[in-house]
């Protein structure tokens, strides 16, 4: 079975997006993942087919009504063994250790929030995992569900062209990816690094270890201490 994705949204044109060309778009039509998107508007109420309201106690923008999510999950279904998701800055950061069990999982279901966000409640009546894409904030989660799918499909098996390249990656051991070069050699005055040309393989893996090391004390001394701290262990 191809790993599969249900995504209850508001917007379902926005599928499957970026997902649908390159890498994802042809493992899509190979069958390698699949995915179904559920009009969240269908379950709305009365002649406007309303899935917000005003937030009590006043404040800006909508709130997604209670109802109407639970008719819509409720009759969408979702299996017990595929995470059910709802995308939001409040949520646990999503990490490539979170992206590998994802991806192992038969899918995903998926609740994308608009507006201000859902109503409370619906988190006492679905067991939901609260997941962030970054601590910013995009106008809905549509965005961030496209995101999160990204990072599980590249991993699922035959997607990627070589396979080691998805392992190989060192953001999976902790660092940032070391630089990367391809011809010409020369360019405007500038040459590749001369290792990468030597041919000595073992001098080129132990510089492009090296250099994600650097890098990554640089750019990202929190990943940097995560990193130590484990390989002393
Ligand atoms: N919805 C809005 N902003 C988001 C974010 N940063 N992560 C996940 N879902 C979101």
């Amino acid at each position: 079975m191809a790993w599969h994705v249900s995504v209850l949204t508001l917007f379902p044109e926005m599928f499957p997006g970026f997902l649908g060309v390159s890498l994802a778009g042809k493992a899509l039509r190979n069958g390698l993942w699949s995915y179904n998107t559920y009009d969240l508007r269908h379950y709305g109420l009365g002649r406007h087919q309303a899935v917000d309201d005003t937030p009590f106690g006043g404040g800006a923008g909508m709130v997604m009504r209670v109802d109407v999510l639970d008719n819509a999950l409720s009759h969408v279904g979702y299996p017990k063994d595929r995470p059910l998701i709802y995308l939001t800055p409040r949520g646990e950061p999503l990490t490539q250790k979170k992206v590998r069990q994802y991806a192992a999982a038969p899918g995903l279901t998926i609740l994308c929030g608009r507006y201000e966000g859902v109503d409370e409640r619906i988190f006492s009546c679905h067991d939901m995992e609260l997941v962030s894409v970054g601590d910013f904030v995009l106008s809905g989660g549509e965005g961030a569900a496209l995101v999160m799918m990204d990072a599980c499909i590249r991993l699922l098996s035959g997607v990627m062209g070589g396979e080691e390249s998805a392992d190989e990656e060192s953001f999976s051991e902790g660092l940032l990816e070391y630089p990367q070069y391809t011809r010409p050699a020369e360019w405007k005055g500038m040459s590749v690094p001369d290792i990468l040309v030597s041919g000595n393989h073992r001098a080129i893996r132990a510089w492009r270890r090296q250099e994600a090391e650097k890098i990554t004390q640089l750019k990202r001394p929190d990943l940097w201490q995560a990193y130590i701290s484990r390989s002393v262990k």
